[in-house]
């Protein structure tokens, strides 16, 4: 099998370094990767978004399976261009992306398949959303209709914190097009996790849940964040609650995908709010999580490779997916500025001494390669680090651990990942 992934993060080495343990695999591409992924695949100098050169790459090169990495070329539709072109791609169409492109549609979905979710409305009309917010009062949630890279959504405590959020999005155009409509929820009040499933167009098998740390700052202060670190499993979400999820959440999305001849294939991230109600769903993503995709693929032991040709296939059915009875704490380093301004360009060193400490991986996000060999900060969040080991806590020990035989001074992290859990 030869294999292509798409994407630059963390996520996409986690991936790259799962697929390289397949002994289906023969080849491995990863456009355009970084110089982590390029210790387990062939990097290859094609953005993510460039989906006609990707096209022409993966023909060229016999490619068996694109596994795309991130949100954004699957909205602009990579599955759709690879399938017309014959390549099996393991992700949504530019249709089923919708369910993470545009929030109306997600919570149309939802409605429709009777999914419990925050009580919403949407509205083009600025003046009708400040009337809606004057009505019902605070706390209330407000959020740009589409893709925001994660920034588009305003928990507001106050009125007045709702109302300039309206104010950003739809008049000063903060967003661009994607506030030109904004959905207005009820605030949700509870536990957040989030729940992952690969998915067939009809099946779906659970890859696990986990929790993000998205604020930058310990104790969950400061601005919002891609994710600053993230661990499995989550003990206020056992299996039998994440069974019960995909039954009440997942499954009802995938029949009401398929009913509007849309059907999903990928992965499936549901943003859940364990609520007093219940869950609820905050939203879905059409894509692994970063950093949960580093924490959830440490504790597979089935091979992830046959896996995603299945769910390419429609035959997830006959599958099962095995685990190890571990814990997995993925601790986020990011750039000194992040998220506002990261610095670049500092040097990093000690990266094959976290990463020689068993039970410890190091996934690259935000590097590249200097001159001599050595290795630069080039983003925001720039390294994963990742302990595994059989609870929470030694696993969160290991993460640190190798966070600490990483000399970087321009670099910093949260000191309180997995904190909760224990
Ligand atoms: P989203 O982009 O929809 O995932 O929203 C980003 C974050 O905002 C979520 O991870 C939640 O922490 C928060 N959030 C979104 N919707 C709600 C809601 N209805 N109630 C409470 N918090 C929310
Ligand atoms: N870590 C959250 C996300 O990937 O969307």
């Amino acid at each position: 099998m030869r294999v292509l992934v798409v994407g630059s993060g963390g996520r996409e080495h986690a991936l790259c370094w799962s697929l390289s343990a397949s002994p289906l695999l023969t080849k491995l591409y990863c456009a355009p990767g970084n110089p982590g992924i390029a210790a387990v695949a062939e990097c290859v100098n094609i953005g993510a978004l460039d989906i006609p050169t990707l096209v022409g790459f993966a023909q060229d090169n016999a490619i068996d399976l694109v596994v795309p990495g991130p949100e954004a070329p699957l909205v602009a539709g990579i599955t759709d261009a690879m399938e017309a072109a014959g390549i099996p791609c393991c992700g949504p169409t530019r249709a089923a992306a919708q369910l993470e492109g545009s929030k109306t549609f997600t919570k149309e979905v939802a409605d429709a398949a009777s999914i419990p979710t925050a009580l919403w409305e949407r509205f083009e009309d600025a003046e009708a959303a400040r009337e809606f917010v004057r009505r019902r009062g605070a706390p209330i949630v407000v959020k740009a209709d589409g893709l925001a890279a994660g920034k588009g959504v305003v928990v507001a405590a106050t009125e007045d914190e709702a109302l300039a959020a309206i104010d950003a999005m739809m008049d000063q155009k903060a967003f661009g097009e994607s506030g030109a409509a904004v959905v207005i929820e009820e605030c949700l009040v509870g536990e957040e996790v989030s729940l992952f499933a690969l998915c067939d167009g009809e099946d779906a098998l659970l890859l696990g849940s986990a929790q993000d740390h998205k604020r930058v700052g310990d104790g969950d202060t400061g601005p919002n964040t891609g994710g600053m670190g993230a661990y499995t499993p989550v003990p206020s979400f056992p299996p039998k609650l994440e069974e019960a999820c995909l039954e009440l959440i997942i499954r009802p999305a995938l029949k009401e995908m398929v009913r509007k001849g849309m059907p999903f294939r990928g992965i499936l991230f549901a943003g859940l709010m364990l609520t007093e109600e219940g869950a609820k769903l905050i939203e879905f993503n059409v894509r692994f999580g970063d950093p949960e995709c580093q924490v959830l693929l440490s504790r597979m032991k089935s091979d992830l490779l046959p896996a995603l040709l299945a769910a390419c296939d429609g035959e997830l059915g006959d599958f099962d997916l095995r685990w190890n009875d571990s814990a997995s704490v993925a601790v986020v380093m990011a750039a000194r500025g992040y998220p506002e301004a990261p610095e670049r360009g500092s040097v990093i060193k000690g990266l094959e001494l976290a990463a020689a400490k068993p039970g410890v991986s190091v996934f690259h996000a935000g590097t590249e390669a200097g001159p001599d060999g050595t290795i630069l900060a080039a983003g925001g969040r720039v390294l994963t680090v990742c302990g595994t080991a059989p609870d929470i806590r030694q696993a969160r020990d290991l993460a640190y651990a190798g966070v600490d035989a990483i000399t970087w001074p321009e670099g910093f992290c949260r000191r309180d990942i997995g904190a909760r859990a224990l």
